[in-house]
């Protein structure tokens, strides 16, 4: 029997006096979803100013599959740090940027030869991915779902679905841009073809092979690959977007793997730079080395700094077996959250692939009611869907069972408590 505490000291002191700095000098459009400051991390688990300690099962927004200061990438950046910071890969060039490219190219699906561009965020890996596909095509136009989430910037943005709070206020955002509904079926896209853009206008359709904010929605199995035919069959650049995805969460090294499909254009970001900045476009060398010298690339992309993380990244999630662990925290999240959705009449869904896994509650207020429940209870958890009414888990990979099992106690407390009732609940 587990008792699941309230910590009334959330947020403690120090935590309170940093918020009150933060709303003075950082804009409102920056959301805070906990309201503590941290001091320290490691593994699965965060320490806040005030000395609390909470399990982290957000990974700040599903970036340390690896964990929190995975022990190989601090020292990598220890001793990069001994080594050079920056010098500008276009500038003078360096091994490490093309050591990850080379690992990147070989562990992307498929067995055409590969080529990868190094950036700083997802959104800037999306952007260039659209460039180069659009450079290759000659043609205009992009595809994109409902409930997809691509970016914050101007032309991610238009990819992205969500009206409030991404896009409302934005407008106008870039044009070409057509979105069908996730999971149409392979003859609404043709028809889609007749009726909302012709097919030979069409540069590249982008996907999240599960998608991520809007909801860890998992595609009707076939769906990707009968997606992938429509593209070949049109001369259309195919984007798996692999940037909450990618990076073992859902048992996988990539998503788009369990479809045993070969994207022309992979975009990676998120989990890839093991908590420093970094994304990637990894794609087929035809297609990447399309562009002339000068049309790709940016002052920080590829930072030496990031390129060793990432390197230790991926040596961590092939050495320490986590496409196997996702696997298993998957199963073990569903088997809990699926006897909750009998017990709990409040959960509409439970749905997920490998570690990406979510439960859907019938509202935002709900939902939200429930993650304060959580981290006032010493769990940070994040949530997703259009409709803000899913909770998701993207704790790091390297969760130890005691751990997991601790998480999933304080989501059943929060479920018991109705997200309402603040006494001590018993979990057996
Ligand atoms: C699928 C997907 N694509 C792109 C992005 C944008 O990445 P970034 O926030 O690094 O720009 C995100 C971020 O959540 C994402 O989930």
């Amino acid at each position: 029997m587990r008792s699941i505490q309230l910590n009334t000291s959330i947020p403690g002191p120090r935590s309170r006096a940093l918020a009150d700095r933060r709303a003075q000098a950082v804009p409102r459009g920056v959301s805070q979803l906990t309201p503590v400051f941290v001091s320290r991390s490691e593994g699965a688990v965060i320490e806040d100013v005030d000395g609390n300690r909470f399990l982290d099962f957000a990974g700040g927004i599903g970036c340390l599959n690896a964990g929190h200061r995975a022990p190989g990438v601090t020292s990598a950046l220890h001793a990069q740090a001994d080594r050079f910071l920056h010098t500008c890969f276009m500038v003078t060039p360096y091994e490490s940027y093309v050591r990850l490219a080379e690992r990147l190219n070989a562990l992307a699906p498929g067995g055409a030869p590969k080529k990868t561009l190094l950036l700083n965020s997802g959104a800037e890996a999306v952007e260039n991915a659209i460039k180069i596909a659009r450079a290759y095509t000659r043609r205009p136009a992009v595809i994109c779902f409902e409930d997809a989430f691509h970016g914050r910037t101007l032309l991610t943005l238009a990819l992205t679905s969500k009206t409030h709070p991404y896009k409302a206020g934005f407008e106008p955002f870039p044009s070409e841009i057509y979105r069908l509904p996730f999971g149409l079926p392979e003859g609404e896209i043709e028809d889609a073809f007749h009726k909302v853009v012709a097919p030979e206008s069409v540069a590249a359709i982008i996907v999240e092979p599960v998608q991520g904010e809007g909801g860890f929605n998992v595609p009707p199995a076939g769906w990707l690959a009968a997606l992938h035919q429509v593209c070949r069959k049109h001369g259309i650049v195919f984007i798996a977007d692999e940037v909450q995805t990618g990076f073992a969460r859902t048992g996988r090294m990539f998503a788009i793997e369990h479809e045993g499909i070969e994207p022309d254009l992979m975009v990676t970001a998120k989990s890839l730079g093991g908590g420093l900045p970094l994304a990637a476009v990894t794609g087929k060398a035809e297609i990447m080395d399309h562009t002339g010298p000068g049309s790709l690339g940016g002052t920080f992309g590829g930072n030496p700094m990031a390129c060793e993380a990432a390197l230790a990244v991926i040596e961590a999630i092939e050495q320490g077996g986590l496409c196997e662990r996702a696997a298993q925290l998957g199963a073990r999240f569903r088997e809990r959250a699926l006897a909750w959705s009998r017990q709990f009449a409040a959960i509409r869904d439970v749905r997920g692939l490998g570690a990406m896994q979510a439960f859907e509650l019938a509202d935002a207020e709900s939902t939200k009611a429930l993650t304060k429940y959580c981290y006032e209870h010493g769990l940070i958890l994040v949530t997703a869907g259009t409709y803000g009414n899913v909770v998701r888990i993207l704790m790091p990979l390297v969760v130890t069972d005691e751990q997991m099992e601790e998480g999933l106690d304080v989501m059943e407390a929060a479920l018991k408590a109705a997200c309402l009732d603040r006494t001590p609940v018993e979990v057996a």
